[in-house]
């Protein structure tokens, strides 16, 4: 069995307060999950020591959005995946399709940050997906191919096991229009197939492949009922705390 997730990427929203009371919401309604879907947080840098705190002691996680490929030293402006793991964070979102398209993050560079964040012991939640372009050239698999192969390919299969996917389609991503379940499955399913082919069937089975895209409360039910969505990165919806447990209740 796959863990089932369900991740909120709050991107650069909340400030500190704003980013506690939404925690403490979600554990509030937390109780009425069904399953035991696992839930994470993804606030901005400056509040995952406060929503760790707030969630410590309940089975919510903590992520950041992004780290950097580097372990330490003189890199003004960065973070590095241990300081994120010493906060509280146990998951790491890398390769989000904002970070590839504004500050040019390419599939080598994201295999670096993986590498850092499996060394410090987070879990990487590594986003993939074609542009709209992309995929009315009927392209799609290709460029998801490429991202994969190129940022997952040189780990051992012991590393590989400890990644989380999110297939995010670009045109889907805060446009309101997300993929059909149908469009999510070919591609999860695909991205699968992948997977087994380098690292082998079993493995590939194992590794949770989260949807990502204009996910909410009216679409979710349907695009999870899919066979090879284990769940979703959700951006907006996850800003309100409603939202994001009706989601996480779509299972
Ligand atoms: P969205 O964002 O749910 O607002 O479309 C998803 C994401 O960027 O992870």
């Amino acid at each position: 069995m796959r863990k089932q997730i369900v991740a909120g990427n709050w991107k650069m929203n909340t400030n500190i307060a704003e980013g506690a009371e939404l925690a403490k919401m979600v554990i509030a309604q937390k109780t009425t999950l069904k399953t035991d879907v696992e839930l994470v947080l993804i606030p901005p840098f400056t509040h995952i020591h406060e929503v760790a705190k707030t969630v410590s002691g309940t089975t919510i996680k903590v992520g950041a959005q992004n780290c950097a490929e580097w372990s330490k030293g003189a890199y003004t402006g960065e973070v590095a995946a241990s300081m994120i793991k010493a906060v509280g964070a146990t998951h790491v979102v890398i390769g989000h399709s904002e970070r590839r398209e504004y500050f040019k993050e390419d599939n080598h560079l994201l295999y670096r940050k993986i590498k850092e964040a499996l060394n410090n012991g987070l879990t990487p939640i590594y986003c993939c997906g074609e542009k709209l372009d992309e995929r009315e050239a009927g392209k799609y698999f290709d460029v998801v191919e490429q991202q994969i192969s190129e940022s997952l390919f040189e780990l051992t299969g012991e590393q590989m096991q400890k990644i989380v996917i999110a297939y995010e389609p670009v045109w889907a991503i805060g446009t309101g229009r997300n993929a059909t379940a149908e469009q999510a499955q070919e591609m999860h399913a695909y991205i699968r197939k992948v997977l087994a082919k380098k690292f082998g069937q079993d493995l590939a089975n194992s590794i949770s492949i989260l949807y990502g895209g204009s996910c909410k409360p009216s679409n979710a039910a349907e695009i999870f009922a899919k066979p090879d969505v284990d769940g979703g990165l959700i951006g907006g919806a996850s800003l309100v705390a409603d939202d994001f447990i009706a989601i996480a209740n779509s299972f």
